[in-house]
């Protein structure tokens, strides 16, 4: 069967593009980078990517007179690659609605806190500023909204009372690592049953009809 094709947009340092390339590499991940897509050419991200065999572009939003050029630019991209599912990760930019409602249910995005909770920027320390004691990340789908799409898995870390920006970006920045992949492997695995805003997690197949093969 053909294998889900990822279009990555990074932006910065890319530890959760490195967290896909390791749960494929370790067969965590039953899927293919067809693309990474930086919008900054100084992105660590980039040097993650040398020495493997993925694609990658920059795209400057600069370079574009508008953002609806530099959208259809990626858009192309993202055809010329067959992409099925495009994933943000650490990506810095909002993207248009007009851009969004060309992949319905086919854009992720993950947000380090426990979503509705501490949208868009600054989200740690929006955390301890509020003074909650557990924060967290979440996977989601991507609609038109600030971190407000449908919420496909998420895990709650506990805040502690020494804590700083640091101390617990470095803590939630472990459990991204492992749910990334496995949201993106459930879409892979056809396992994420839309229903509005609720996404179920089917079970695994049955692997009974494959005995005595
Ligand atoms: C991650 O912590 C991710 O959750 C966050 O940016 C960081 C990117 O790190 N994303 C957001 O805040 C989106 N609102 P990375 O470049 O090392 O993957």
């Amino acid at each position: 069967m053909r294998k889900t094709v990822l279009g990555v947009l990074v932006s910065g340092r890319g530890s959760n593009l490195q967290a896909i390339i390791d749960a494929i590499s370790a067969d965590r991940l039953d899927a293919k980078i067809g693309l990474v897509i930086s919008d900054n050419p100084e992105a660590h991200a980039l040097q993650r990517i040398a020495g493997w065999d993925i694609p990658a572009v920059v795209i400057e939003r600069k370079k574009y007179s508008s953002r609806q050029e530099f959208e259809e630019r990626l858009v192309a991209e993202f055809d010329i690659h067959h992409v099925d599912l495009i994933l943000l990760a650490g990506f810095m930019r909002i993207l248009s609605s007009h851009f969004i409602s060309q992949f319905p249910g086919k854009i992720m995005n993950i947000h380090p806190a426990l979503l509705p909770a501490f949208p868009g920027l600054n989200a740690h320390k929006q955390a301890l500023d509020y003074g909650a004691k557990v924060s967290g990340c979440t996977v989601h789908f991507v609609d038109e909204g600030m971190d407000s799409g449908p919420i496909i898995l998420q895990e709650a870390v506990p805040i502690l009372d020494s804590d700083t920006v640091e101390t617990l970006s470095e803590r939630i920045l472990h459990v991204e690592h492992l749910l990334y992949p496995r949201a993106v492997n459930l879409f892979c695995q056809q396992r994420l049953a839309v229903d509005g805003r609720r996404i179920k997690i089917l079970p695994e197949p049955s692997r009974e009809g494959a005995k005595g093969l």
